[in-house]
């Protein structure tokens, strides 16, 4: 299996352009078959995520013509038909096929996988509201039918802000009779991605971004050219990664504003930044860092996707930092690994993350446990003194758009290395 090689220490001077945003393409995706015609979609980011998407699209019979970072897809011919477990459990964002399949022919017949490493991950919300669009739901155990001879606009509260549910009920209300309207709606830029492809196409969504959003049904989609955001959660990465090796880092290709809160925690911690219209300056500080308390929330608050990887940085800081994480029940698996590099850090409750700093952290060979937790093993193996290797890089590769090639342009000692 192949593994990342990383030689630590080596500052990092450059520039890194972010990629289009994994959480916002995963589900342009799929909305983009409810259209009548041909939806191109551009900055489309090179990770297997969208590969995965690709292979249900074609298993669909649905038309897919990349190049570059373009996709255009086009559904005229599409087959709808039982999509197996073998393509839905590679991501969970395969659920946005039941929101788009549903909206469009009134059924969706998928094998969806429950839970993953981070938590139970339920699809309850997204049940209820297809419920409520007048949908009947056969599930038999990961099996879903879902279908209607109806969809009929309906007003749809969410018990949790959930991004999933709000997108893919968002999906299947485009095309419903009437008005739907989802209170307590998240609020996730990505959400915002989703809704203007659906309005570029026709559609009558108003509101995406607050937490009310009012879908008004349409009978046709036409055709439409729409650009992914750049990802919010890679940018935070490389920029966590900047406060530590930066020297300086530049970031380019993004919105500062969808990372606020990370920027303020980090200049909290006394890290300096030069923050331009779409790119960051970052250089990492001689005088250390303060410690900093993170509590994880739906956006605007701290994005729990970027609790992990911010970890290792709090090793560097001077002092006790405490992380909460309020979103998912099992999100510190990675924990282990970096206490193994040599790190202070306590887990409690599966909630709070306690870590002492500054503590120097060693190379050793660690495992990727899921995404965002490779991806601050990774960022561990970049400070760390001496070779760390990672294993289970694939969670690294869903995510991150050629990350290593990235870290090497601006001076990182890393490579995937091919073992038999
Ligand atoms: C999206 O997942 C992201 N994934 C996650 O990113 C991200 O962590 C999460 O939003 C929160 O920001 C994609 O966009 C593909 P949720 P999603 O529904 O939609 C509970 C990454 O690393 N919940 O907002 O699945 C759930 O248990 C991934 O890129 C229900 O109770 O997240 C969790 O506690 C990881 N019932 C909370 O809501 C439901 O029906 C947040 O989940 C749905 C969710």
């Amino acid at each position: 299996m192949a593994y990342i090689k990383i030689d630590g220490g080596r500052l990092l001077e450059g520039e890194i352009k972010i990629s289009g945003a994994k959480n916002s393409v995963v589900a342009l995706i799929p909305a983009a078959i409810l259209c009548d015609e041909e939806v191109s979609l551009v900055n489309v980011p090179t990770i297997s995520d969208v590969d995965s998407l690709e292979e249900i699209l074609s298993f669909l019979n649905v038309d897919v013509k990349r190049h570059n970072d373009e996709m255009k897809i086009d559904s005229n011919k599409m087959i709808n038909k039982p999509i197996p477990a073998s393509l839905s459990n590679k991501l969970r964002a395969s659920y946005y096929f039941m929101g788009a399949l549903l909206g469009k022919g009134h059924k969706v017949d998928i094998y969806f996988p429950g839970g993953c490493t981070i938590g139970k991950r339920p699809i309850d919300l997204h049940l209820k509201g297809f419920k409520e669009l007048g949908a009947t739901i056969t599930d038999m155990d990961d099996h879903f039918i879902i279908e209607a001879n109806e969809l009929k606009g309906c007003k749809i509260y969410l018990d949790v802000a959930s991004v999933g549910a709000t997108i893919n009920i968002m999906l299947a209300a485009v095309k419903a009779k009437g008005k739907t309207i989802i209170e307590n709606a998240a609020k996730e830029p990505e959400i915002i991605n989703v809704a203007t492809l659906l309005n570029s196409m026709g559609a009558k969504v108003k509101g995406a971004g607050t937490n009310v959003i009012e879908i008004t049904g349409v009978n046709y989609l036409h055709k439409a050219l729409h650009e992914v955001i750049p990802d919010r959660i890679e940018a935070g990465t490389y920029l966590i990664i900047g406060a530590l090796l930066g020297n300086p880092l530049k970031i380019s290709n993004i919105i500062p504003s969808h990372i606020e809160s990370l920027i303020y925690k980090l200049q909290e911690a006394g890290v300096s930044t030069l923050i331009g219209d779409d790119y960051i300056v970052v250089r990492r500080s001689d005088d250390g860092y303060h410690p900093i308390d993170i509590k994880t929330a739906v956006y605007p608050g701290y994005p729990t996707d970027l609790q992990q990887p911010i970890i290792p940085f709090l090793t560097q800081c001077d002092g006790i930092s405490k992380v909460e994480e309020t979103i998912y029940e099992n999100r510190f698996m990675n924990i282990p690994d970096i206490v193994k590099m040599s790190a202070d850090i306590i887990v409690r409750d599966n909630r709070y993350a306690i870590i002492k700093g500054k503590t120097p952290l060693k190379g050793d060979r660690v495992i990727a446990t899921d995404l965002r937790g490779g991806a601050s093993l990774l960022i561990c193996g970049l400070i760390a003194d001496g070779e760390t290797r990672i294993d289970n890089i694939k969670y690294i590769l869903r995510g991150y758009d050629q990350i290593v090639e990235k870290l090497q342009s601006v001076g990182a000692k890393i490579e995937i290395v091919d073992s038999e």
